[in-house]
């Protein structure tokens, strides 16, 4: 975020801890169940936000360098990302173009990628390389067979993938939000332990749930709370993007410091 934005947020929370407040929408709003039970809302969400749209996939260090490779099941189809000779992140199906078996699992860093079923091996452009017995094959356009490349942008330190659809801009998509984002420098950030924790419930529970404070002074009365404002949190859209701060006791301490710019 820059300066002079943390800034304005500093002064818009302690107003908000002076009066007792917090961001509110215009009015209230009553969420059906259904909005997590029924099952044509979710086939249309998996069609427009999961398909048609730009996914954040990961950050960059996830296929760092050339020849790094990496997987993510989590659209709904298997995704395999790869850096290639050129520093170019792509996107592709994981799934061989023979018989449609998973061409690799979990990440690594490779020259080819190799099909576990009959070894058909494909570079990390996606090409079709090599095929075992090719002349039984001799039919087969090879250059036809590539991997199935999908929509893919690295920006901002981060990997997008839109697996279906007319590409959307990725600052489009970002909607503002990127003025944030492009501070945190996340092109230098390294992963460094991935977990799939897989629940049986409809995907927005598990969003939904950070997105409120309210629970703090009961649920984690003994943990957080301590530490941050009850139902205190700053929301701002951009675009189909939000933004809340969660903000720490402490920020009370620069309420009369001044800013180093002046601002
Ligand atoms: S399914 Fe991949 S080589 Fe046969």
């Amino acid at each position: 975020m820059k300066h002079e934005d943390q800034v304005a947020m500093v002064r818009r929370v302690i107003a908000h801890v002076e009066d007792g407040t917090t961001t509110y929408a215009e009015a209230n709003h009553r969420n059906p169940v259904s909005v997590y039970t029924c099952p044509d809302r979710f086939r249309r969400e998996q069609e427009t936000i999961f398909r048609k749209w730009p996914l954040l996939v990961g950050l960059s260090g996830l296929v760092g360098k050339p020849g790094d490779y990496a997987t993510e099941d989590l659209a709904g189809i298997p995704l395999l990302l790869t850096r290639d000779r050129d520093g170019r992140v792509r996107a592709f199906a994981n799934i061989c173009r023979h018989r449609g078996a998973r061409l690799v699992e979990g990440c690594g860093h490779a020259n080819r990628l190799v099909c576990p079923y009959h070894a058909w091996t494909y570079g990390l452009d996606g090409a079709l390389k090599g095929v075992p017995s090719g002349k039984d094959f001799d039919a087969v356009d090879k250059a036809g067979h590539g991997l199935k490349e999908l929509h893919a942008v690295e920006k901002y330190g981060l990997i997008f993938v839109q697996p279906e659809g007319e590409p959307v801009d990725i600052d489009e998509a970002m909607g503002g939000l990127q003025r944030d984002i492009e501070d945190y420098g996340f092109e230098s950030f390294h992963p460094y332990r991935h977990a799939t924790i897989r629940r049986e419930m409809n995907w927005k529970l598990s969003p939904e749930t950070f997105m409120e404070a309210y629970h703090f002074e009961t649920l984690h009365r003994n943990t957080v709370a301590p530490i941050f404002f009850p139902n205190l949190m700053p929301f701002d859209a951009f675009g189909r993007n939000s933004r809340l701060i969660v903000p720490r006791k402490r920020i009370l301490e620069l309420k009369d410091r001044p800013s180093p710019s002046g601002t």
